[in-house]
């Protein structure tokens, strides 16, 4: 395993604000390198972030995701061992996911198994989480498997939900979380891989 990197690829559809910390974390880290930016969505400004960090990025089409080979033939090329979803919006396919068992993670801004499922993204989780009347909230960062928000979870933190708060204030609450744990707890679960695996291939 010395000397090997092991090489992240980042999922994001939208704004990327996890991403650019994920990137930022793991700049000069010394085995474990953000390679690459994956997004379904050409606009998105997660893609001016990687970029602006000599990450390659690949703008994946719906028709050969979900109906051709999940692109899988591009990550094995550009080496990547290890899939982080950071605000993407797709589910992934079983192609891909066994394609890399136990290696594709994602985070989910409420406290799974609650507030999670279909259409459970963005505002609409803190809009659920604030009509439920909870009193608190959290992150989930969790195994991805076939289903949405399912997988076995390997993190959580939480915070308080006030009278006070709406869908705005809960989510810069629950990013700030975001970016405190999702990115050493991407590091803790690489090193556990290599040391069970004695290496990431
Ligand atoms: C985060 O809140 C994350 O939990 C969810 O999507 C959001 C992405 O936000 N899966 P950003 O694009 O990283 O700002």
């Amino acid at each position: 395993m010395e000397n090997e990197i092991i090489h992240i690829a980042l999922f994001a559809s939208g704004t990327g604000s996890n991403a650019g910390k994920i990137i930022e974390y793991f700049h000069l880290h010394p085995f474990i390198k953000v390679a690459l930016v994956v997004s379904n969505n050409p606009d998105a400004p997660v893609l001016k972030i990687s970029s602006g960090a000599g990450i390659g990025t690949l703008i994946i089409s719906r028709e050969r995701f979900f109906k051709g080979d999940a692109y899988i033939d591009v990550f094995h090329e550009k080496k990547i061992d290890f899939i982080v979803l950071a605000g993407f919006l797709w589910k992934v396919p079983l192609t891909l996911i066994r394609a890399y068992p136990g290696k594709i993670i994602n985070i989910h801004p409420a406290l799974l198994p609650k507030f999670g499922g279909k259409g459970m993204y963005g505002k609409h989780v803190h809009e659920a989480v604030l009509a439920a009347g909870e009193k608190i909230s959290g992150i989930t960062i969790h195994y991805v498997d076939e289903q949405y928000d399912h997988g076995k979870i390997i993190f959580q933190a939480s915070c308080p939900v006030t009278k006070e708060d709406d869908a705005n204030t809960l989510a810069e609450k629950i990013h700030q979380l975001e970016y405190h744990h999702f990115p050493p707890v991407i590091e803790k679960t690489i090193k556990n891989i290599v040391k069970t695996t004695g290496t990431h291939s």
